[in-house]
């Protein structure tokens, strides 16, 4: 059999673990809770490292990355472990600077100016770039094979990359990556399709290696983009890129954040689960999504700075708001805060545990 078929084969077969089940809207004993970026600044065991070692450090160094990625599993019994990892690397491949500066976040030091760069961006297969990380989920993907718990790998949405890419860091509005969008349509569309190209390979290698489900982050999608702007600038290549996907045979996620308002459109990308923000209460972006699609979220991150009784009202709100229809995901509408009381981060994943268990 080959590869694919093979991850084709153990896809058809219904899965044991709540967290797979759940992406297939399969009914669960209770409900799967894992957190994005849960492994990170707000655990003292990632701090300690990160005294010794830079981000990029950890990132390629397989055992460390692995390390990290198995943290939080030890400490608070997540249903999914996330690979740890980060989505800019792989524009390194293409031929992009990367740094992660202390305290401002990530830089790249020779970014898209106009057409021409786009034209020198390379696309070098996963295999050869991204070595470091794929050999971090096989160990991963080992070590968790005896309790089962599924392995995430992910990648970063074309848009949201094409930004980094084009402002060469963070930005508020996104103004030199419309300059190129509106003002240069061809180039776009160009640099979109070189993305879409590196980032199936990366997913469908990540899963190759051992990873059980795959996570797509468009994070500023919904923040830079107004619906038409949405629709003729990102969403096609999104849908081209979930599109390829589907042949691997895993299922994946399609997070955004800000899109609130164009969920529909979101879903219409595809995804077997969409991942939203908080914005929206669960049962409306729910509703918006439609029934055929599991949906991950959406507890606000910065709940999780606030008194256990302000926590535990808004986790109930969504767990009443999933109301246990299968295909609810327990997540944060966002990364966990840097900020966040590891206290606080082991009730939350008690709470969801026992206030969803069916009583047998
Ligand atoms: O979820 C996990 O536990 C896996 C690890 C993970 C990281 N980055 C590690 C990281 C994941 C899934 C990401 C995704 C990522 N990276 C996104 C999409 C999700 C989102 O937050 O919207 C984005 C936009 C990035 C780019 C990025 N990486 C930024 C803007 C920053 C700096 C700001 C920040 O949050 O610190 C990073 C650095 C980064 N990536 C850190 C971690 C744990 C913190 C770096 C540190 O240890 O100093």
């Amino acid at each position: 059999m080959t590869t694919t078929g093979r991850a084709q084969a153990a896809a058809a077969a219904e899965p044991t673990s709540l967290f797979l089940r759940a992406c297939r809207r399969l009914p669960v004993e209770r409900t799967p809770v894992w957190l994005m970026r849960q492994a990170g600044r707000y655990m003292p065991e990632y701090r300690a490292l990160r005294q010794q070692h830079g981000i990029l450090d950890i990132i390629r160094s397989p055992e460390l990355a692995a390390e990290v990625t198995l943290q939080p599993i030890r400490a608070f019994g997540f249903d999914a472990a996330i690979i740890f990892a980060d989505i800019l690397p792989p524009l390194v491949g293409m031929g992009l600077e990367l740094a992660f500066t202390e305290g401002g976040g990530p830089r790249i030091r020779n970014r898209i100016t106009g057409p021409r760069d786009v034209d020198r961006l390379a696309a070098p297969p996963a295999e050869e770039t991204m070595p470091h990380t794929l050999e971090a989920i096989r160990i991963v993907a080992r070590e968790l094979a005896a309790s089962g718990t599924p392995l995430i790998g992910f990648a970063g949405a074309p848009f949201t990359l094409a930004c980094y890419a084009i402002e060469g860091g963070s930005s508020k509005s996104f103004t030199k990556a419309k300059a190129l969008m509106f003002g240069d349509p061809a180039a776009w569309k160009r640099l979109m399709t070189k993305l879409v190209t590196v980032q199936a390979d990366y997913l469908a290698a990540q899963a190759r290696a051992g990873a059980q489900a795959l996570q797509v982050f468009d994070s500023w999608a919904g923040i830079a983009l107004g619906l038409t702007d949405y629709r003729r600038f990102a969403l096609p290549y999104t849908a081209l890129l979930l599109d390829r996907l589907k042949a691997i045979g895993v299922p994946v996620i399609h997070f955004s954040m800000g899109t609130s308002y164009y969920l529909d459109e979101v879903a219409r990308a595809g995804g077997d689960v969409i991942g939203v923000d908080w914005r929206r209460p669960l049962d409306e972006a729910w509703q918006a999504i439609g029934d055929d699609r599991a949906i991950q979220g959406n507890l606000d991150p910065a709940a999780l700075l606030a008194p256990w009784r302000e926590l535990r009202f808004q986790l109930d709100d969504v767990l009443d708001r999933a109301a246990r229809r299968p295909g609810h995901i327990f997540n944060l509408g966002h990364g966990v805060l840097p900020e966040t009381p590891v206290d606080h981060v082991r009730r939350l994943v008690g709470h969801v545990h026992e206030r969803t268990a069916i009583a047998q």
